[in-house]
């Protein structure tokens, strides 16, 4: 029996970890679950899975949850950061699902690490900007699973491969909905097309990064730091039908792929499940329906990729205010304050405005990361 908390239940990565454990309750128990400010979905999970503890954004949603909740459930109510992770180290839990959004996943990330939890990572973010400090506070080998499907599936074709034979990984990318588009129609894209990803069903932040291709300059970051790979040895390669979802290429030149039905559940199963495997419910792959093709991005086209592939180069805190500075664009854009291209060209202003540290600890992170939050604010300001 594996014992859980779930940080980020009411996301799309926490709803579909649930929808998992559903189906082996006598392989998980969930006993924390970390949600945002959806204290409705919330409710009916803590009906469903009888968590002993919770933890929700505030002081006014913990109370409204509380209100919502039969008097006699056994459960404990917690809100603020702090809560997040106290609800990742409870004694109980052995294994903790990290799928909050943005940098806020860090610290309980790190305080489950430390506290020798097992952790199946989603919140790419955490590695982006704690990379250093995440791979310190880990204790034993396989503690952190990846969960993004991608990495599950670099994480899989290098198993019980000799290190020493591998040339590069190769990272597919969906390429998003506009990775073909004509270049004149990015400036008027609006956050309801960007958020309609044509293969994956994901929250807004994920998905306006796939569209810019951030995402996929993030996730190089996250494979420098779960494989330690440094930049040269990640590519990229545009696979418009997401069914290989990643490539590693050995010295001989010889290349292994991961190909599955492109559902995020079986990523999760196998973080959740792993070493083992099991039958799930997902429909089978028929390599004849479609053909699969292959194209290398356009940092012209996509220049927030060019961007985060640049803050990976130049590493330290680069990654950490590049970061920061999308996570406000990409709000503002949502919320219509700014256009999609405005997103680039502010990543680009904040990048050039930084002055690279290395050596971070986790104070020196969130002290760069709300220089950039303020810096990408005033920008957006500005430029209204
Ligand atoms: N979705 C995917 O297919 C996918 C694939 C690979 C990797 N990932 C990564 O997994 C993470 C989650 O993605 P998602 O698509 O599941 O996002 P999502 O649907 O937007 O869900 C985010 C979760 O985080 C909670 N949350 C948001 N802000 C928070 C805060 N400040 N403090 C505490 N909780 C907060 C939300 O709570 P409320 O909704 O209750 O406010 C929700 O439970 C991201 O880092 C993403 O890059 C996602």
């Amino acid at each position: 029996m594996k014992y859980l908390t779930i940080l980020g239940s009411t996301g799309s990565i926490g709803r579909q970890t649930l929808e998992v454990i559903a189906q082996f309750p006598e392989e998980f128990k969930v006993i924390g679950l970390g949600a945002g400010k959806n204290i409705g979905l919330l409710k009916k999970q803590i009906m469903q899975f009888k968590p002993k503890v919770v933890c929700v954004l505030d002081r006014e949603r913990a109370e409204a949850l509380k209100g919502a909740l039969p008097s006699t459930l056994p459960l404990q109510i917690l809100y603020s950061p702090e809560g997040y992770s106290e609800i990742a180290v409870h004694p109980e839990v052995t294994l903790v699902v990290s799928a909050m959004v943005g940098i806020s996943g860090l610290r309980p990330t790190l305080a489950a690490l430390k506290a020798g939890k097992t952790v199946a990572l989603a919140n790419k973010e955490t590695l982006v900007a704690g990379g250093a400090i995440v791979k310190e506070a880990i204790q034993r080998k396989n503690q952190l699973l990846p969960v993004d499907s991608e990495h599950s599936a670099i994480f899989q074709l290098l198993l019980g491969q000799n290190r020493n034979h591998l040339k590069n990984i190769i990272l597919t990318a969906s390429g998003g909905p506009f990775w073909n588009a004509d270049p004149s129609c990015l400036a008027s894209i609006t956050p309801e097309q960007a958020v309609k990803h044509p293969r994956w069903s994901m929250g807004a932040k994920i998905s306006v990064d796939s569209a810019t291709l951030m995402n996929k300059g993030l996730e190089v970051i996250e494979a420098m730091w779960l494989f330690e790979l440094s930049l040269d040895k990640i590519r990229i390669l545009i696979h418009p039908q997401s069914v290989v979802h990643s490539l590693i290429e050995f010295v001989d030149g010889v290349i292994f792929a991961h190909l599955s039905q492109p559902d995020m559940r079986l990523p999760i199963t196998f973080a959740l499940q792993y070493p083992e495997r099991t039958v799930l419910p997902v429909k089978p792959l028929n390599l004849c329906e479609q053909p699969l093709s292959f194209y290398p991005p356009d940092l012209n086209r996509f220049p927030c990729l060019r961007l985060a592939l640049e803050a990976a180069k130049i590493g330290g805190s680069a990654p950490v205010v590049l970061n920061a500075a999308n996570e406000v664009a990409v709000e503002a854009f949502l919320a219509r304050e700014i256009g999609f291209m405005a997103i680039p060209n502010l990543l680009e202003k904040i990048l050039r405005l930084h002055q690279p540290v290395t050596n971070m600890d986790i104070e020196t992170i969130f002290e760069l990361d709300t220089w950039a939050r303020k810096q990408a604010r005033e920008w957006i300001k500005n430029s209204v």
